[in-house]
């Protein structure tokens, strides 16, 4: 048989093996102390930050996507700071894609320069030179919410261990260990849950002592994700590459409106054929996502538009059923105009999606 498609993948990943009677996916496991006697570290339970079944299955789960081995936290920031902090100590040097995710920024700028770490921050046609004698890259692409696409076979073969923040694109779309990442990083707050509501995040590697620091990291540091948002997340995965087929054809479909108007500008979504980074993004990925972005020109026609759409709901995050939008400039922390909006599509039929747009861009103009 062929390599398996990715809906056929997704639908039984991590679910046991079939037993008389018994669920295909078996409830989340609410525990802190399991029984034990004797050697708590061959038992299969112990203790549930040590280690979870209901965390197991979903790891199998999302590794298997990827070929590598996953490890959950409670949040894609809390993989973020579990990696960060696993590979750099005072005297390390940090190269960073300069628009990568605001927190993990900040998280840097807070938390590592101050222990004497060295960031170099950087923008995109900067991030090889900068990460000459570094001893982490960290890169996100295509990145949130400003949709640089980075060429990652590229810049992880500089030789310099390099992650990948796959959250945008997530393991269906594109898969950096392929390309020669170290790891990836993915929030599953977003399309991996896809229902907005709950938070979790993981890393997957190929490397098992990488790996191992990480289960230590996350044994000590305590970062660990509920049992219930697991199974959660683990319930939800079946449907990804379907719910994946059509938010890209709505982002692809209002990408193309977009750009098609005179009245909106910087429409970047690498999906567009004009867009900067669609030619790396057609060799690396295997669709181009639900995140696009576009600048409406001021804050207050932003707003206008977004008071006046009824099927985008203003509200942060992507990933989700429902199309969502946000004027991004107002958490600050972002190097973007006023006016510029980051959309997220969700599942909503696209002739409704595209007629609503249409009239809250008719509605901003007045
Ligand atoms: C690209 C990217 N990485 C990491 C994160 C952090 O994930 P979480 O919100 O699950 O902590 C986010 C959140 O928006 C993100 O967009």
């Amino acid at each position: 048989m062929s390599e398996p498609g990715p809906s056929t993948r997704v639908v039984r990943a991590g679910l046991p093996a079939p037993e008389q009677g018994e669920p295909f996916l078996p409830g989340p496991v609410f525990a802190a102390p399991f029984h034990l006697t004797g050697d708590p570290y061959t038992s299969p339970a112990a203790y549930t930050r040590y280690g979870n079944p209901t965390w197991a299955r979903y790891e199998e789960a999302v590794g298997g996507l990827e070929d590598a081995e996953a490890i959950l936290f409670s949040s894609g920031m809390a993989a973020a700071a579990a990696l960060l902090l696993t590979n750099l100590k005072p005297g390390s040097v940090l190269a960073m894609d300069a628009g990568c995710y605001h927190g993990v920024r900040a998280l840097t700028t807070a938390h590592l320069e101050p222990r004497g770490v060295e960031v170099r921050l950087a923008p995109p046609p900067g991030l090889a030179e900068a990460a000459r004698g570094a001893d982490l890259l960290w890169l996100e692409s295509p990145s949130n919410p400003e949709l640089e696409v980075y060429d990652l076979g590229a810049l992880a073969g500089l030789g310099v261990t390099t992650v990948v923040d796959n959250t945008t694109a997530g393991p269906l779309l594109q898969r950096p260990l392929d390309l020669g990442a170290a790891y990836t990083l993915t929030s599953a707050t977003k399309q991996l849950s896809g229902h907005a509501d709950l938070m979790l995040g993981y890393v997957t590697t190929r490397d098992s002592q990488r790996m191992q620091a990480l289960r230590d990291w996350r044994r000590t540091a305590g970062s660990i994700p509920g049992p219930f948002e697991v199974w959660l997340a683990h319930r939800s995965l079946p449907t990804l590459a379907v719910r994946l087929e059509r938010m890209c054809d709505n982002a692809l479909a209002v990408a193309r409106l977009l750009a098609a108007r005179d009245d909106v500008d910087g429409v970047r979504y690498p999906g567009l054929p004009s867009d900067p980074g669609h030619e790396v993004a057609q060799r690396q990925m295997d669709g181009y996502g639900s995140v696009l972005s576009f600048d409406l020109g001021s804050e207050q026609r932003a707003e206008r538009f977004l008071a006046a759409a009824r099927l985008v709901t203003d509200a942060t995050s992507f990933g989700g059923v429902q199309t969502l939008a946000e004027r991004r400039a107002r958490w600050g922390g972002d190097a973007v105009p006023e006016g510029f909006i980051r959309l997220s599509a969700g599942l909503e039929d696209t002739a409704d999606l595209l007629a609503d747009v249409e009239q809250a861009l008719g509605a901003a103009a007045s």
